[in-house]
């Protein structure tokens, strides 16, 4: 009854840690492409490649049901993986749209026509490729109208965060939010579309200041996850073990884990 967790590197431990404690009788199989992070500066072509060969190796281990807890492979390669590559006994789902659907103030799951919603001016912050891609835009315009999305792609954060180098990745925020700001000086709320982000969360509050509400994803996709199995438990795969896979260096990889968590994790050859 395994499901699979996916992400570029590390970022996606954030996900996985709020699906863990959501669902905790789950096993969850994670795979970090960390031999190939970061994304957010590749193409779409080579998104969708390697989010394909990850995928793949998550079904190897029974999880039917793999997440991408990774915005820029939601964004860049979910759409094209589930309407041209994904089989039917499969399912693979993104981090977009339990955020949007929070956002909306929708039920989870809910695919009626896009309405008016209390939210009006949004700021989105994201990777470069996450923001080119428009992914969040068209997912918002399925369910909401009238609201205007400032994006900043805030580039060198995912760098910093995973360097360890929370200095500079503190002074980054700070830069991009102001930057965002110059060109919506009143958002009503912040979408922190990177799963790194949440580490920097208190960052981009205090930069945004009280009125701005911030959304961050890892409790929202836990939720949603936890309402599409009762939904679909049918797509609780096979697997029987979770793991922490890594497609770089086991060693180096399971530090570097053990310290963006905070707390002992051992990661395994993928
Ligand atoms: N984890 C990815 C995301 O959520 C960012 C890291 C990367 O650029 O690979 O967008």
């Amino acid at each position: 009854m395994a499901v699979g967790v996916f992400d570029s590197g590390l970022g996606g431990l954030t996900v996985l840690d709020a699906v863990s404690r959501r669902l905790p009788d789950v096993p969850f199989v994670y795979l970090g492409d960390n031999a190939h992070a970061p994304y957010g500066v590749r193409t779409p072509d080579d998104i969708f490649a390697l989010t394909c060969a990850a995928t793949e190796r998550l079904w190897e281990e029974g999880c039917d049901l793999v997440i991408l807890a990774c915005n820029t492979a939601s964004a860049a390669a979910l759409k094209r993986m589930q309407e041209t590559w994904v089989p039917s006994h499969k399912r693979v789902l993104g981090v977009f749209v339990p955020l949007i659907e929070a956002l909306t103030e929708r039920q989870w799951g809910d695919n009626s026509p896009p309405r008016e919603v209390a939210v009006k001016h949004v700021a989105l912050f994201a990777t470069p490729a996450t923001v080119a891609s428009r992914a969040f835009q068209r997912e918002l315009a399925f369910r909401a109208i009238g609201v205007d999305v400032e994006a900043q792609p805030c580039g060198g954060v995912v760098d910093a965060i995973e360097a360890g180098d929370e200095m500079l990745a503190e002074t980054l925020v700070r830069a991009h939010v102001e930057a965002l700001k110059r060109r919506m000086p009143h958002p009503q709320a912040a979408v922190l579309g990177c799963t790194h982000y949440p580490l920097m969360q208190h960052v981009f509050a205090q930069a945004l200041g009280p009125d701005v509400r911030v959304f961050s994803q890892a409790d929202l996709v836990a939720e949603s996850l936890a309402d599409y199995l009762v939904r679909r438990p049918e797509m609780l795969g096979p697997g029987t073990e979770a793991k922490f896979l890594t497609t770089g260096a086991p060693r180096a990889v399971s530090d570097r884990a053990t310290q963006f968590l905070r707390k002992p994790v051992t990661f395994e050859a993928a």
